[in-house]
């Protein structure tokens, strides 16, 4: 069942060129230059007039959200706001009749996203849900939505969902941005070819494994982790490190690289590994000094970089590296490497990363 690998976990990750395939099939035409899905259609016109979107959901799901509000402000320019499902079902959230609010979660059974989208209905928002199981509570409770189609996901860390709620995401961004307007077609067309080559990227990601593992085994045993991104890249640190923390019980944030100095840098030191998803994009050199910064207080630097990158393996101690790719599509390239480390981590510690400690795979308790 396991399919020859040694845990559900890493079997998903290795899923993965398959069901961000299956994700995109049918959808992303790339030949006609369109992309279809049904549930958006229907809602088009609501997306078009939205004023804000809110987007609720918990843990990795939150992660994914993140990611799309860049997409969805970038492409379509719609506010959006993203809540934690819990924080947001207790606040008294302000919703008007008509208000778009999305549900992203992967078994569509969390009880803390089902009971605010349940509110949020009350107040007669429109709800549009992104689930992976298909006729779960939270499919069923959306006037409409996408499923994910990672196929069932058994690993208690999220992994080929998460990869699977960007890729659908990012492709209801660029439906929404290029039917309103706010996308030109010629940057809807690059996007969708950058969609379209994830699959094969992925592959050739995960053929690093060997390489990532060395890594993960030299660092098995440290204390903390400190996960740094910009921009895209911010929500992938976060995901990071949710991974690390998840499978292998190591003590690991995720912050923007450029918060760091009004804190956590406090907390560099040579014993303390700090991850940079350092990417090609609009904020490369920006992250080459926030790099800089952590060498100088003698911080050990793992760095996620795009293939040819010259600069920062002359920097960091440890690199990984990516194909290029469109920085809006990059994090779920970015986030590949990030589970194989967590994964391996918790290996070498001698966890046993299908069942971490406290952990459930779907949360149905508020
Ligand atoms: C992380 C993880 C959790 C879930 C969260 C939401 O690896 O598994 O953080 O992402 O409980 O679950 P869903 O997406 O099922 O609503």
């Amino acid at each position: 069942e396991k399919g020859g690998f040694d845990h559900f976990m890493l079997k998903e990750i290795f899923e993965q060129p398959d069901t961000i395939f299956d994700s995109l099939r049918g959808r992303l035409d790339e030949q006609r230059g369109m992309i279809t899905m049904r549930g958006v259609e229907e809602y088009m016109q609501k997306f078009i007039d939205a004023q804000r979107i809110i987007m609720v959901a918990c843990g990795t799901s939150w992660h994914a959200a993140l990611t799309a509000e860049y997409m969805f402000e970038e492409l379509c320019r719609i506010p959006v706001e993203v809540e934690y499902a819990s924080e947001f079902r207790y606040r008294n959230p302000v919703i008007h009749p008509g208000n778009m609010v999305m549900a992203i979660s992967q078994s569509g059974e969390t009880a803390d996203t089902l009971v605010a989208i349940e509110e949020a209905k009350k107040a007669g928002a429109i709800i549009f849900g992104i689930c992976n199981v298909v006729g779960s509570s939270i499919a069923r409770a959306s006037h409409a939505g996408a499923y994910t189609h990672a196929g069932p996901e058994i690993g208690v860390a999220s992994t080929k969902a998460f990869t699977a709620q960007l890729a659908v995401l990012c492709m209801i961004a660029l439906k929404v941005g290029y039917e309103k307007g706010t996308l030109s077609r010629e940057r809807f067309l690059h996007v969708l070819h950058e969609l379209a080559l994830v699959p094969e990227k992925v592959k050739e990601i995960l053929q690093q494994h060997e390489n990532i593992k060395a890594i993960a085994e030299k660092y098995a045993s440290a204390r903390d982790f400190l996960y740094l991104g910009r921009g895209y890249n911010f929500p992938v640190a976060l995901e990071g490190a949710l991974k690390l923390k998840e499978i292998s019980y190591i003590h690991a944030e995720g912050y923007p690289a450029a918060e760091m100095k009004h804190g956590p840098i406090a907390l560099v030191d040579e014993q303390l590994p700090v991850l940079f998803v350092a990417t090609r994009d609009r904020f490369h050199e920006k992250i080459v000094s926030n790099i800089q910064e952590i060498k100088a207080r003698r911080g050990r630097v793992i760095a996620v970089i795009t293939e040819g990158d010259e600069v920062v393996p002359h920097m960091a101690d440890d690199v990984i590296a990516v194909p290029a790719a469109d920085e809006m599509v990059a994090p779920i390239l970015n986030v590949i490497p990030l589970q194989l480390l967590a994964y391996y981590i918790g290996v070498a510690r001698g966890y046993d990363v299908d069942k971490p400690r406290n952990l459930a795979k779907s949360v149905t308790v508020e």
